[in-house]
Parts: C-alpha cells; structure tokens; sequence
C-alpha cells in the first residue's frame, strides 16, 4: 500500500512506574522482547507504512535509547574482524532504519505534553503517534490503513480495539457510531479512563494515532485531566466535539495482534508469543511450553 509521507511522533518519556526497578535506570521502551528493544519494533512498524522520519521523545535514561539507534564502531569492527556478518548486520540495522531524532519532554506532564513537544518538529502536516511500549504485529498493518483513511478523508483517525469490559478502564474508551466502512467507525465522544458502568463502549484507544497540526493549539489549552496528566485523549475529545478545528474523528477498529510490553504480564505472554513464530527459537520453545503445560494437569 501506498502512503504519503508524513512524520512520526514516538513518545517515550513516561515513568514506567509499573515496571519499576527494570524501568528505574532504563526506560521501558528499551526492554527486550526476544531479542530486540520493544522501541525497534515500533519504529520498524513506522517504516514499514512509509515514514522515514521520526522524532521521539525522550525522558531521564535517554542515553539508552539514543544509543541504541546510532553506530557503535567498536563493536562493529570486533564482529567484523571475527567475520560474523550476521550479528554485524543485525547490530547496524536500527541506525539505518531512518531518519531518527530525539527531544527532550523535561517534566513528564503527560502524553498530550509529550506530543506537543514535537510541534515545531512536525510543523504544519499530519503526522503519526506511535506509544513506544505498544507493538503491533509486523503481519496485521494497522497504520498504513490509518494514513489512508486520514488521508481520504481529511479526519484525525485513532485506532480503536474492542476489550473486555472489566479492562476498560485502564483504556481511553470512545463513544462511536459506524460509517459506511466495516473497520472504521465517527468517533462523537472520548472518555479517558472510565469505569465500567460510565464506559460509552468496549472499544479502547490505542497506541497509533494519525493527527492534524490543528490538535497542537487544543494541546496548548489543555488543563491536566486524570492521574493530574496532560491527556492526549483529553484533545482529542475537544476534537470530536467541534469537526471545525481539524476534521472528523475517526476510528480505525483494529482486530489484529497487538502486544502492551509497558504491563507485566502481558510483556511476559508477547516474549513468549513473538518467540514462538520464530524459526530459531519457536520448536524448542513450544516443546518447553507442551511439557510445562503438561505439568499442570
Ligand atoms: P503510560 O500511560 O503507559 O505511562 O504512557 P507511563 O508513565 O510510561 O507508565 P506507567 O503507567 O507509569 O507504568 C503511554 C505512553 O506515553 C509516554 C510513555 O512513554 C508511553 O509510551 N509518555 C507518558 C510520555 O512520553 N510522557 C509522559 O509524560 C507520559
């Protein structure tokens, strides 16, 4: 699929409290998942809809994911010097994935906050958010499918996957209506973080959105909302309430695999996921799991 080019926003400066002491000298998008920081991931996604620039922004420990994406010769030249092609490879691969550059967010006040940093970096176009903590399986493409709609539509479109009622409110939750597409729904209302019995439906906000310059001003405005944060969910309501500041809010319903790496258990099950459809590490693997599964009869 075709795409216009267009910018990217990766936020990576929250605090990670639900990982902590892994995220306390490391953030949390830099935790493996098999083999690769969850943060590669994520940019290799971006790419793969067409983007080659991105911009991320960054907290405490930003050294880590900074160096991650640059050239590190020392060890280029040991892994060249033994002739492994392979690991050299795999070790240049980020710095030449694309045009990378980092912002500081100072105080983490929020992911609203951390996205209007990228103002003057985006400047007047329509750009992507991508969290840096959630992966969208490289075989169910999601954003390109958002840039499209975006694009043919002239609308802020966010992605939205149904969940379980008793989750949502650990999720911004959309008030939808549909549209003449199966996979997109009018966004009429946002709410972040409700309860159950408030929830307007079971359909989550997740971590891809593609936005129009127009949410910056509403982001400048924006009074800290829940958790005493700058929320990002918070602008875009204001957005679906009034087309006239940037389009249409629209809902891209996403019913692929996505992996939450920032919670727990569910960074646990995306390792073993991800590995599993792997050809060096899936048949040893799945014989460990078959056994283990086994022991609990
Ligand atoms: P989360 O809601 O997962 O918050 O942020 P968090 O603080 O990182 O994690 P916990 O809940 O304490 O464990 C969603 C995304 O927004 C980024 C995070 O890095 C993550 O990608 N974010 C959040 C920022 O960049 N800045 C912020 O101020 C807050």
């Amino acid at each position: 699929m075709t795409t216009p080019a267009i910018k990217a926003v990766i936020p990576a400066a929250g605090l990670g409290t639900r990982f902590l002491p892994a995220t306390k000298a490391m953030p949390k998008e830099m935790l493996p998942v098999v083999d690769k920081p969850a943060i590669q991931y994520v940019v290799e996604e971006a790419v793969a809809a067409g983007i080659d620039d991105i911009v991320m922004i960054i907290g405490r420990n930003k050294n880590n994911l900074a160096n991650h994406f640059d050239r590190v010769t020392e060890l280029e030249h040991t892994l060249e010097r033994k002739g492994d092609h392979g690991k050299l490879a795999r070790v240049i691969e980020p710095s030449s994935l694309a045009d990378i550059h980092f912002l500081r967010q100072g105080d983490p006040l929020g992911l609203g906050h951390a996205v209007l940093r990228a103002r003057k970096h985006v400047g007047d176009d329509t750009f992507a958010v991508l969290l840096g903590d959630d992966l969208i399986d490289a075989r169910d493409a999601l954003l390109a499918r958002m840039i499209e709609v975006s694009q043919a539509q002239s609308a802020t479109v966010i992605a939205l996957m149904e969940v379980d009622p008793s989750q949502i409110h650990l999720y911004g939750c959309a008030d939808v209506e549909p549209t003449g597409e199966y996979d997109v729904v009018r966004v009429k209302g946002l709410v972040e973080k409700p309860s159950a019995d408030e929830a307007p439906s079971n359909l989550a906000i997740i971590g891809r959105y593609v936005l129009r310059p127009g949410i910056f001003d509403v982001l400048e405005r924006t009074a800290p909302g829940k958790g005493g944060e700058i929320q990002l969910t918070d602008a875009l309501a204001e957005l679906a309430d009034d087309e006239t500041i940037a389009g249409p809010v629209l809902g891209v319903v996403f019913s692929g695999r996505r992996y939450d790496t920032g919670d727990r258990l569910d960074y646990i099950k995306s390792n073993i996921l991800l590995a599993l459809d792997r050809e060096d590490l899936g048949p040893d693997l799945k014989a460990f799991v078959q056994e283990l599964a086994g022991s609990f009869d």
